[in-house]
């Protein structure tokens, strides 16, 4: 088992006694900090290991022995075609050249992803110190980030270059009246898509910032919910008119009435859309007990294209589009909206689809059981 003994530089005789209840706490404290510690001595053996870097190396405290052990066992987890294998004693290499040594990151592979780093210091005793931090979250979101900046511009280029091409043929070509107009009803088409797709992108955006900060939350009936959400409620060309089967106004959820109008709109604008053979497109409020708790779901429901469960999964990533290059106009970003909606205000959203019968949405929030009104 290895010890925390040389943790500690030599005390002076004064504060011998302060230096003696200071040593537990102080080794106490490396152990429960969530910052990975290693003690290495100059023959390159481990002194001590903290449960933290224990974690973030995956070993066992008492298998810690030798920096050479230790990057053995690192070794197995890193790529295949990772040039480092010895991580750790390359650490120390540049640590007794350098006298210390910056962040350096690996990726381990086995037995899953785990991005961590590590960096060493020289300590006063001629002892090396390695710290290390497990930074797979962050990593992780900097990708997703990158990955949504590098799709959201793609998705922004593609109309506004076929704006900017057809604008060109516009100006520079002479060309039949007929023409020109089916010109300017793809532009047309083109701009509305590109202006949705940036109101959709800054809504999520500032839902996403604030968390729910500015959301006006209050009590509102199941049935004031479906009433607003329909309250003007048409799609374009579209002369069906929404069923609603059933309407709670007993039963009510603690909800921003306006952001959650909002996701039931984006739902039927769903249902409206894959389902351009028709069929009735149906809204009904619903309650369950979970829990020992009272729960209250607005749901649409259509009997349109439906999906497969491996798009149902999907429909919630940003930009995703079952059928991308389908003639059903789209950004992929309604659903991020209602499933961010929807678990800001302690919710969660269903989904039961199937191809070729179509699909059901169900947002569910906590609810409460009001007085029956008369
Ligand atoms: N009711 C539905 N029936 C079948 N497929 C659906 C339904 N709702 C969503 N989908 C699928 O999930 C994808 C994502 O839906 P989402 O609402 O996020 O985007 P969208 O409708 O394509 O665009 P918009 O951002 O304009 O809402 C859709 O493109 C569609 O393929
Ligand atoms: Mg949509």
């Amino acid at each position: 088992m290895l010890s925390p003994r040389s943790l500690v530089s030599s005390p002076t005789p004064q504060g011998l006694a302060d230096h003696q209840a200071a040593q537990p706490a102080l080794a106490e404290l490396l152990e429960l900090s969530d910052q990975g510690t290693l003690v290495v001595d100059d023959t390159l053996r481990a002194l001590h290991i903290n449960a933290a870097m224990c974690g973030l190396l995956g070993v066992a405290a008492s298998d810690a022995l030798t920096l050479a052990e230790l990057d053995a066992q690192l070794g197995q987890r890193l790529p295949a075609h990772e040039p480092r294998r010895k991580p750790l004693q390359r650490l120390i290499y540049q640590l007794e050249k350098e006298g210390a040594a910056g962040w350096t990151t690996l990726r381990l592979v086995q037995p899953q992803l785990h991005i961590i780093q590590i960096k060493g210091q020289r300590m006063s005793n001629g002892h090396m110190a390695v710290f290390g931090r497990d930074v797979t979250q962050a990593e992780e979101l900097d990708r997703r980030r990158h990955e949504f900046l590098s799709t959201a511009a793609h998705e922004i280029r593609s109309p506004l270059a076929s704006v900017f091409g057809y604008a060109e043929l516009l100006l520079k070509r002479s060309m039949a009246p007929a023409k020109q107009k089916e010109l300017l009803g793809i532009i047309h088409r083109q701009s509305s898509l590109l202006v949705s797709l940036i109101n959709e992108l800054l809504d999520l955006s500032r839902i996403e910032a604030r968390r729910g900060l500015d959301f006006n939350r209050q009590r509102c009936s199941l049935a004031a919910l479906v009433d607003q959400s329909l309250d003007g409620w048409f799609m374009v060309g579209d002369p069906r008119t929404v069923k609603v089967l059933a309407r709670h106004d007993d039963v009510s959820a603690w909800v921003d009435p306006d952001k959650t109008r909002q996701a039931l709109v984006n739902l039927l604008s769903n249902a409206y859309k894959y389902s351009p053979q028709g069929g009735d497109i149906e809204m009904e409020t619903l309650t369950k007990s979970l829990n020992d708790r009272l729960w209250a779901g607005i749901c649409v429901r259509d009997f349109g294209m439906g999906m497969t469960t491996a798009q149902t999964e999907r429909m919630f990533e940003k930009f995703y589009r079952a059928n991308p290059s389908g003639p059903i106009p789209g950004t992929g970003l309604g659903m991020s909206l209602v499933k961010e909606i929807t678990e800001l205000q302690d919710g969660h959203v269903q989904v039961v689809s199937k191809p070729g019968v179509g699909t059901a949405v169900t947002l569910w929030f906590p609810a409460r059981q009001d007085d029956a009104k008369t």
